[in-house]
């Protein structure tokens, strides 16, 4: 296996070693965000290594952060927080294939007194933004994009109003951003979910010193919040850790040990699936950091059952689908996934390249508009796939692969560097042939 444009995965026996992995990205973007606007020196310790949250900190740069890599690996990450009023950017701010950083990143530039424009690649440049358009324009910033409200994004902005927010469609990123805009804003800023959605924005503020209050789904934070630099430890990166876990779980013989691993009860749903699924789990060394919860989870492969993912699961699981799809032939009875609609607007039609690289391998696969039904007890062969230019596509497939008889090649494997550029190193390491 080696990494590039292209990687070629053989059949594996069984998944076996013990690991820990670099930081959880949601939560890395958000400590970086926060840690531009704050009073002082924080101090970040490992960091994502993804591409993803390389932008968010070129960003910062460009809007006058001072930030430096500390250590020989480049995962400590010191910021030097300018506080709530950041530099007008003499260029245009390059989120690259990042989602989050375009929409969280909106929330703190719609507080700024100046014009700022965002762009990103083609894969970014398809994604909607008028989710977060429209409660920042109903706080008084002034934002365009195209006619169909993609990126680029031009954000001008102060002078905030605080407002009282109901999310049409649940969405962490978007709850991130009007709270993070709120802090600018005169008065209280009240947001509500559908669904409960990862809380990271709030721990993260919390942890930065910022109050929140809750009551059910709404969240309130009050404008005007001063936030002070934290020292803080990156908890490891759940959305990586689930292609191990679903490696592991695809081999009875397989034992697998991930430490200092978020446990983020908004995030691990999938620990949840993969129980009902049949897979042994436990999770020992519980501790909080910041607010997060972190531990130490322990992974045995069994023989798969099934699994029905809909409604708040979908929501939940929604960056882990790709891999419980590629994993789901290899089920006794199949996985069924439903209201998943959002997986059509990530980095690229998840739904279509989970439909089209299934069958590429030889499965039998339903395509609905908001998911797909696998049915179990399928055999896959090797095939040339694609990851499409999405990250959590190639890593999902080379999951995958180990379970398919022959040779598959993934072409643009190299996508894998936007959350996790030690993917198909830290997989080889682990897999017995
Ligand atoms: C994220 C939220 C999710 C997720 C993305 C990261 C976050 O997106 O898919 O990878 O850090 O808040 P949505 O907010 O669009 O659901």
């Amino acid at each position: 296996m080696k990494s590039g444009p292209r990687v070629t995965i053989r059949p594996a026996k069984h998944v076996e070693g013990s690991l820990r992995l670099p930081g959880d990205k949601s939560i890395s973007h958000r400590y970086a965000m926060l840690a531009g606007i704050a009073e002082g020196k924080s101090r970040l310790e490992n960091y994502s290594t993804g591409a993803d949250c390389a932008s968010t900190l070129g960003c910062l740069r460009s809007l006058g952060v001072h930030w430096e890599r500390t250590d020989a690996a480049g995962n400590v990450i010191e910021i030097e927080g300018r506080g709530p009023g950041l530099t007008p950017p003499t260029t245009r701010l390059d989120c690259g294939n990042s989602g989050s950083t375009m929409r969280m990143l909106s929330g703190i530039l719609a507080g700024q007194d100046f014009t700022s424009e965002m762009f990103g690649d083609e894969s970014l440049t398809r994604r909607p933004m008028a989710r977060i358009m429209k409660p920042l324009s109903a706080m008084g910033a002034k934002i365009t994009a195209t006619a169909d409200d993609r990126p680029p994004l031009h954000i001008t902005g102060g002078h905030l109003n605080s407002i009282q927010y109901k999310l049409p469609v649940a969405s962490a990123q978007v709850k991130s951003c009007v709270l993070f805009a709120g802090l600018f804003a005169k008065g209280e800023t009240c947001v509500e979910e559908p669904l409960r959605t990862r809380d990271h924005g709030e721990v993260a503020l919390r942890a930065f010193g910022a109050e929140l209050g809750r009551n059910g789904n709404s969240t309130r934070i009050a404008g005007g919040q001063k936030l002070r630099a934290i020292e803080a430890r990156v908890p490891g990166d759940l959305s990586s850790a689930a292609f191990f876990f679903c490696a592991a779980a695809l081999f009875p013989r397989s034992q697998l040990i991930i430490d200092t691993l978020l446990m983020n009860p908004t995030r691990a749903r999938l620990l949840d699936i993969l129980i009902g699924l049949g897979v042994r789990i436990s999770i020992t060394q519980l501790e909080e950091q910041h607010g997060e919860l972190v531990g130490t989870v322990r992974v045995e492969g069994q023989n798969l059952k099934t699994a029905e993912i809909a409604g708040a699961d979908s929501a939940a699981l929604i960056d882990e689908l790709p891999v419980l799809a590629a994993i789901a032939p290899f089920t006794e009875q199949g996985i069924r996934i439903r209201d998943a609609k959002e997986l059509r607007v990530k980095e690229c039609d998840r739904i279509k390249a989970i439909t089209t690289n299934l069958r590429a391998m030889g499965a039998q696969v339903e395509e609905h508009e908001d998911g797909v039904t696998v049915p179990g007890g399928q055999k896959l062969h090797g095939a040339e796939i694609d990851s499409f230019g999405d990250h959590r596509i190639a890593m999902a497939f080379a999951i995958a692969a180990l379970r398919a008889e022959g040779e598959t090649q993934i072409n643009g494997a190299d996508a894998a560097v936007i959350s996790f550029p030690s993917f198909f190193e830290t997989l080889e390491s682990l897999v017995q042939r």
